[in-house]
């Protein structure tokens, strides 16, 4: 019997990452320029990893070659690893820097990536903070999201509450396994990071979770269709109606609709 759920489910199916990108760029496009209409700002939740890619390379063509400005942005990233310098290789200001704000027109104040160089105890205020800042601009008003091999969105793993905040965690083995090709080895990757938590990326007033390729496609189907558990920390997202599933036929492969 069909899930009654998954009836209500936002999802897309697209033949491939490069054309559902650019569904999720314009998206995010109308999302800036209906802000702007209204003389309002756009409050933007951003991730890394391979996931976002193109579609920062779409933004980039569309600010480039349509015009689209991103003055009226405001952007949070999900996530950085612990400890992490800005500029080092593997860092998320590096890679947003690449990806995308060097090739567009986002004043530099309006940007924010948790800082992977606090010291210890400085983080659980700078946390709050970050939650705060969110909270004067009004709240995201658009998340993008991947997912790990994990079930984990930003760097919320297995074991995170609904209701967590932006903290300290600890990355679950899989996790670095996975980031191992960036740090040369497993033992590089750092067992820490600074991540947005469940009830953070949740309050978005809209949520786009991204996947690509048959690696994504057993995770997908029990974020989607599986219990709603802090085994798969995804899976909270069922309970949500403002979320949408963007993903390619090999993610999609092994859900039963
Ligand atoms: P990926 O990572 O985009 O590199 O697959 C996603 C994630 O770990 O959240």
């Amino acid at each position: 019997m069909m899930n009654e759920t998954l009836l209500d489910v936002n999802l897309k199916v697209y033949t491939d990452a490069a054309t559902a990108s650019k569904y999720v760029a314009y998206r995010i496009a109308t999302e800036i320029l209906d802000k702007q209409i209204a003389g309002e700002k756009a409050v933007l939740g951003l991730a890394t990893g391979s996931t976002p890619k193109k579609v920062y390379q779409h933004l980039i063509n569309l600010h480039k070659n349509a015009g689209l400005s991103f003055e009226n942005v405001y952007t949070f990233n999900l996530d950085e690893y612990y400890p992490m310098q800005p500029v080092a290789d593997q860092s998320y200001v590096r890679f947003m820097n690449e990806q995308l704000f060097n090739h567009i027109d986002i004043p530099k104040k309006n940007i924010f990536i948790p800082d992977g160089t606090l010291s210890t105890d400085a983080i659980a205020h700078y946390c709050e903070s970050y939650e705060q800042r969110i909270a004067d601009l009004g709240g995201l008003d658009v998340q993008l999201l991947g997912i790990g091999r994990t079930g984990h969105v930003g760097f919320n793993e297995p074991g995170s509450d609904w209701d967590s905040t932006t903290r300290l965690v600890t990355l679950h083995d899989v996790t670095r396994e996975d980031g191992a090709a960036d740090f040369g080895s497993k033992e590089n990757v750092p067992t820490q990071a600074i991540t947005m938590g469940m009830q953070t990326i949740c309050q978005a007033k809209k949520i786009i979770l991204m996947a690509w390729g048959e690696h994504k496609a057993s995770i997908i189907q029990r974020a989607i269709e599986g219990t709603v558990t802090a085994d798969v920390p995804a899976s909270y997202l069922q309970q949500f109606k403002n979320v949408e599933y963007i993903i390619d036929n090999e993610a999609a492969a092994l859900l039963r609709k």
